[in-house]
């Protein structure tokens, strides 16, 4: 049976962008995902991209009889693993639904995986671990801090977790990449960052505005200690990721034992302004905005220092803030109603 790669939650952003690269790189991929955050059409949009049938199933990662009959099914060697929940102010709301989705959705996961003798694994983690940094750029060396909310929380419990876990049983080869802020989509404008619910990150905030479905965009904070007063992150395509992913995945698959932590950062920031500047330079068009009080739990920079992941896997980022912008526009305006069809007009009383 041909060596299969299993990306939970594959029909989501970054995950649905991997699968593509993956695909593309030869691999035989399956995706698992409850679709509580995408769609089936973004499976659809991977096959027309791929010209080839995907595998996909609808499920959770918490059902671990459907896991046990996944591993029993198909020649897994190795696992993505991309699903959870990700917004930062539903889990202050929700805590548990982000424990029992992350964490215990990860800890039954590695228990199939153990089930199946199947021990490579690539974790989606976040600089949100890091909390307030004490120093910029951040290295992986420089330990992880106190996350400011229960999403970040959740993640960092996950990387002990698998700390645990590697350190217990030396057959596990764990990948825990830990990302700063993705943006962008693949230049075809077919895949691209669709959430269920209404955005919170700025680039889909942004281009809300530019697209009319927003008025305004608020700019949280304009009196941190940084160039301009707004917050400074690290921007970085998602197509660069998904690369990352591919690489963490060989070196695993090689000779490598334990656990590694690679940050996948540009290693460049731009504060909020910055990236309003350059967005409009890029579309010619103008971005109202307004300043609010500072968002809570944010900080003032945070830029990832990638060299670990330069020298380990051999990835650097390659795509510049301005493909980022362009391609993040392109998936927006082609894709107005993220994967949903066109709303239907509504019909004039009376005809
Ligand atoms: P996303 O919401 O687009 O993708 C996550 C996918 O997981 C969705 O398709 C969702 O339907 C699925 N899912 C959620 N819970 C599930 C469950 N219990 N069982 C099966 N499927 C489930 O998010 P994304 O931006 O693609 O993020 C992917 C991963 O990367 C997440 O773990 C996220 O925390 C992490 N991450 C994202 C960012 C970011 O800014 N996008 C930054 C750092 C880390
Ligand atoms: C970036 C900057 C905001 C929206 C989050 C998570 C992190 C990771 C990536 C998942 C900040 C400002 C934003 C708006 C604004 N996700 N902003 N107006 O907070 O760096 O990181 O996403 O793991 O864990 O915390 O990203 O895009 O929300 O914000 O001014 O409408 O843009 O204050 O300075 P953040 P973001």
């Amino acid at each position: 049976m041909r060596k299969t790669t299993l990306i939970t939650g594959g029909a989501g952003y970054l995950g649905s962008h991997t699968a593509l690269q993956l695909i593309e790189a030869g691999h035989s991929v399956l995706i698992l995902d409850n679709l509580c955050n995408s769609s089936r059409e973004a499976v659809a949009r991977l096959e027309l991209l791929s010209h080839s049938h995907v595998d996909f199933i609808e499920g959770d990662i918490r059902d671990a009889a459907l896991l046990d009959e996944i591993f029993s099914t198909y020649a897994i060697d190795a696992v993505l693993h991309f699903a959870g929940l990700k917004a930062v102010a539903q889990s202050v709301r929700r805590p548990m639904d982000y424990y029992a989705n992350n964490v215990f959705g990860t800890l039954n996961l590695c228990q199939a995986m153990a089930r199946a003798h199947v021990f490579n694994l690539v974790f989606s983690s976040s600089a949100t671990v890091y909390g307030e940094p004490a120093r910029m750029p951040i290295v992986e060396e420089h330990g992880t801090g106190k996350p400011a909310n229960p999403y970040g929380r959740s993640k960092l419990m996950i990387e002990e977790l698998l700390s645990d876990l590697a350190l217990a049983d030396s057959r596990w080869n764990i990948a825990v990449l830990r990302y700063f802020n993705p943006i962008g989509a693949h230049q075809s404008g077919l895949i691209g960052e669709a959430p269920s619910g209404r955005p919170n990150n700025l680039l889909p905030c942004l281009t809300e505005v530019a697209s009319g479905q927003r008025a305004a965009l608020t700019v949280y904070g304009n009196d941190y200690p940084t160039v301009d007063g707004t917050c400074i992150r690290d921007y970085i395509h998602v197509l660069d990721l998904a690369e990352g992913h591919l690489k963490a995945l060989q070196v695993l698959q090689g000779d490598e034992h334990g656990l590694h932590v690679w940050n996948l950062g540009s290693g460049t920031g731009y504060s909020v302004l910055q990236i309003i500047s350059a967005f409009e330079d890029v579309t010619g068009l103008r971005i109202p905005y307004r300043f609010a009080a500072r968002r809570a739990g944010d900080v003032a920079e945070c830029r990832a220092d990638a060299s670990k992941a330069g020298r380990e896997l051999g990835w650097r980022a390659q795509r510049e803030l301005t493909q980022m912008l362009i391609d993040s526009w392109r998936w927006q305006t082609s894709n107005p109603w993220g994967y949903r069809p066109q709303p239907a007009p509504l019909l004039a009383v009376g005809s």
